[in-house]
């Protein structure tokens, strides 16, 4: 029989072909107990990020034998129990390991030609975003860009690798998340083209400079729009505006900030394009808004 993919499956195999080495391994799990593990996983690198229900904690060490012994390449499995604050720290501890092999919650991820080295245990990757790097990746060639809440990179790296910018200036506030931003300029060769600074984007933005700003945060980035806006020349450019809004606010709410915004800073915003990122929440989107400033 070919090894199921899925974790539900995946376990319902196992425990039924192999009941000897489950047993040896701890591995026991009742039919309730599988009918509510985790359907999705993030695999970082060599690393498999999951959420175990409450109700599976006590069960979350065999969960994690359980996820390595679905993909060989996994070295370490981390349960996932939220992310708060400013810097988007995520909560997350060790389930599953390999013997002999490194604990390190470190890794190196490479995704559509790019390399991004992080700490999973600290730093959050959404690859929910992959499109739209891959939107972002078209036709920036000769710009000049300014990442507010670069993170570690997410958006610089592959608008640095794919589309020829003429400079990029990555402003990151968490000093963790700006040291692998650095790393990952290095890793990419991408010295020459990214400028990272260390600091909070309220202050540390430069004025008049971007053909392109992308504010790729949510919870309060309609608070640094004003500060977006001055970033982009006084000829006029393109930005790129994440929000989180409740669906029945949806397109209006970051519509009116952006429009509000641009009026008290002299601006003109011309809305180019709508789109949801993701769901967030119930009822919540992460949605992004293109719009012309002039
Ligand atoms: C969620 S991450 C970046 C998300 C990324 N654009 C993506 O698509 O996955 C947002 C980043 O903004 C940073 N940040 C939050 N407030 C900031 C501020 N005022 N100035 C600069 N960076 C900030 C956080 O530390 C975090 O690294």
């Amino acid at each position: 029989m070919v090894k199921p993919q899925k974790l539900k499956a995946f376990a319902t195999y196992y425990l039924s072909e192999f009941p000897d080495e489950a047993e040896a391994a701890g591995i026991l799990l009742t039919d309730a107990e599988i009918s509510r593990l985790p359907s999705n996983k993030q695999k970082i690198g060599d690393i498999l990020i999951v959420t175990i229900p409450d109700s599976l904690s006590h069960k979350k060490k065999e969960i994690g034998k359980l996820l390595l012994l679905t993909d060989e390449k996994v070295r370490l499995v981390l349960n996932d129990s939220g992310i708060a604050g400013r810097f988007r720290v995520p909560n997350r501890e060790i389930i599953g390991w390999r013997d002999g092999k490194s604990m390190s919650t470190e890794t190196l991820h490479k995704e559509n030609g790019c390399k991004f080295k992080l700490n999973t245990a600290e730093i959050m990757f959404s690859k929910g975003n992959l499109a739209e790097k891959r939107i972002l990746t078209n036709g920036c060639g000769g710009e000049t860009i300014v990442d507010m809440f670069a993170g570690i990179g997410y958006f610089s790296i592959p608008i640095g690798v794919h589309s020829n910018p003429a400079q990029i200036i990555a402003v990151e506030l968490n000093p963790v998340s700006y040291g692998y931003l650095c790393e990952n300029i290095r890793l990419n060769g991408l010295e020459e083209v990214i400028e990272p600074i260390c600091g909070d984007c309220r202050t540390s933005t430069p004025e008049n400079i971007a053909d392109r700003v992308l504010m790729g945060y949510v919870g309060t980035t309609h608070e640094y729009l004003e500060t977006g806006m001055k970033a982009i020349k006084n000829k006029g450019g393109f930005l790129h505006y994440h929000e989180t809004v409740h669906e029945k606010e949806f397109p209006k709410r970051p519509i009116l900030r952006i429009t509000e915004a641009a009026g008290k800073c002299g601006r003109k915003a011309v809305i180019l394009d709508q789109r949801i990122i993701k769901k967030y929440s119930p009822g919540v989107y992460h949605v992004v808004i293109d719009v012309k400033i002039y």
